[in-house]
């Protein structure tokens, strides 16, 4: 039977009362929306379980599809110089996505897997996961990655030029939560001038490395 669109929710799938580890198991079985049915895996959010700082990205790449690990692709490298370089360890941080599976299309002669940006809806369906790691691992800070992260934390109406490098204070969930928004690692790997959008996410993450107390 086809799911409408609008149904489409993680909910029915999150144990109450568990565990980080118990929500990763739960979540490799999510099938909230279609994007489970060419994915090969959930990625859930790795990284210790009292994290002082959540890091939050859009969707899994091919990589991280293929590993089961976030950002462990050619931004999840270049995210983890710039954190370095702003004085925050990225060992000591939380790292998931707004959507844990990744949606692709497959194009060119080796059909290659494309990333395709993910629906307000399936992030919305993928909400409810990013709201119970928000509430286990109780961040003192979430450095939001972009505009798909934004949009799933602080609504839609989000835009990542007019507030990265500033800290926010919105509620989220009944939380309270401090924000720093900034670009996405991948959209400074596809910038012009790749060392200036570079230098301007390390400008960011240095906003976030201050509110850390860093
Ligand atoms: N981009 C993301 O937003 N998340 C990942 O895990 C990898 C690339």
């Amino acid at each position: 039977m086809k799911t409408p669109e609008d149904a489409y929710s993680a909910a029915p799938f999150v144990p109450a009362h568990a565990d980080l580890a118990a929500l990763r198991e739960a979540a490799a079985r999510c099938r909230g929306c279609p994007l489970h049915r060419d994915a090969t895996r959930t990625v859930f959010g790795a990284g210790a379980a009292h994290a002082r700082v959540m890091l939050v990205g859009e969707q899994p790449g091919d990589q991280e599809d293929r590993r089961g690990v976030p950002f462990v692709g050619p931004a999840g490298k270049l995210l983890d110089r710039a954190l370095a370089e702003a004085g925050i360890d990225p060992g000591e941080a939380y790292v998931t996505n707004a959507v844990k599976h990744f949606k692709f299309s497959r194009s060119g002669p080796g059909k290659r897997r494309i990333h395709k940006a993910p629906s307000l809806r399936e992030m919305t369906a993928c909400g409810p996961w990013l709201a119970t790691e928000l509430a286990l691992v109780e961040p003192e800070l979430i450095v939001v990655l972009g505009a798909t992260a934004g949009k799933a934390l602080l609504g839609s109406s989000f835009r990542v030029t007019q507030v990265r490098g500033t800290l926010l204070e919105h509620e989220i969930h009944g939380r309270p939560e401090r924000l720093v928004p900034t670009v996405h690692p991948s959209a400074v790997l596809r910038a012009d001038d790749r060392e200036a959008a570079y230098q301007g996410l390390v400008s960011d993450l240095g906003v976030a490395a201050g509110a850390l107390g860093r």
